[in-house]
């Protein structure tokens, strides 16, 4: 990602430095893997994958960039350091998140894949990203924050906010390859409901018992600011209990598929990292 984004010498340079900052800043990464796992699945070489996980991870940080500013979720930290608006300002903040979008769509039009496969990939990010994707999911969560909320429907915001575009990593990871089959197709739709919305539910959990040092944020951000989460709406037991289920389910889905340790050991690895502050 780093050689692909513009370098802090490229004009206006403020505006990429703030770009390279805020993108380039120790996040876990988990959307770029799951491209390169998912591909692996598909009998992928690394270098069909750069472009896409590159631009995944590039639309995760602009998402990233925009939640933290004031209107939103005002978290003065992020990933162990000032937010961009922050270590910069707001209106910097905003022009970052547009230009990291931008350059997401920017970089798959320009990958070396068929003509075909990068507008399957472009079409499946703007979805999933989108008003009936994970800004859907944020503009969702503000409008019920406050409120209380059945398990279905927050477990549908969840899907919308997180899981989409833990959906469009593994799609994307798939459509680089080649056109996957319907089995393929709903082994990676299950997998990625499963992971996606574990992975939200884990989030608001660590929000109300993780340690800032841990989080890399403030912890009970959430509840600062009146969002409704499995941790303000559920007991702490039946969250635990809903998203180890779901990891489970998305483990399930790889079953009797070659070349799938990778993924699994990204659901592990989510779900350790959750069950950590249980014990
Ligand atoms: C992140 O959501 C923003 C989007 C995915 C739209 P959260 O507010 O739940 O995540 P953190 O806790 O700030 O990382
Ligand atoms: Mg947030």
């Amino acid at each position: 990602m780093s050689e692909k984004l513009p370098s802090v010498g490229t004009a206006p340079s403020r505006l990429h430095e703030a770009i390279r900052y805020s993108s380039l800043n120790g996040g876990k990464r988990v959307r770029g893997l799951l491209v390169y796992a998912t591909g692996y699945l598909m009998g992928a070489t690394d270098e069909l994958l750069d472009v896409p996980a590159c631009a995944i991870e590039a639309i995760q940080s602009f998402s990233l960039v925009h939640d933290d500013l004031p209107a939103l979720d005002n978290d003065d930290l992020r990933r162990g350091k000032p937010s961009c608006h922050k270590a910069y300002d707001e209106a910097t903040a905003i022009l970052v998140g547009d230009a990291l979008q931008m350059f997401a769509f920017e970089q798959l039009s320009k990958a070396t894949h068929s003509a075909e496969q990068r507008l399957n990939m472009i079409r499946i990010l703007a979805e999933d990203s989108g008003s009936t994707g994970m800004i859907g999911g944020g503009f969702i969560e503000l409008d019920i924050s406050g409120k209380s909320c059945s398990l279905k429907d927050l477990e549908d915001l969840h899907w919308l906010k997180c899981g989409k575009l833990i959906r469009a990593s593994v799609l994307l990871g798939a459509y680089a390859v080649t056109n996957p089959d319907n089995d393929m197709l709903s082994r990676l739709e299950q997998y990625a409901y499963g992971l996606g919305v574990g992975y939200q539910i884990s989030n608001d959990l660590l929000d109300s018992m993780g340690k800032l040092e841990f989080l890399g944020k403030k912890p009970n951000s959430d509840e600062t600011v009146g969002r409704t989460t499995f941790s303000s709406e559920f007991d702490r037991s039946i969250a635990k209990k809903r998203m180890l289920d779901l990891f489970d389910e998305s483990l399930d889905a790889l079953y009797g598929l070659d070349r799938a340790e990778p993924l699994q050991l990204i659901t592990k690895q989510v779900r350790d990292r959750s069950l950590s502050v249980f014990n």
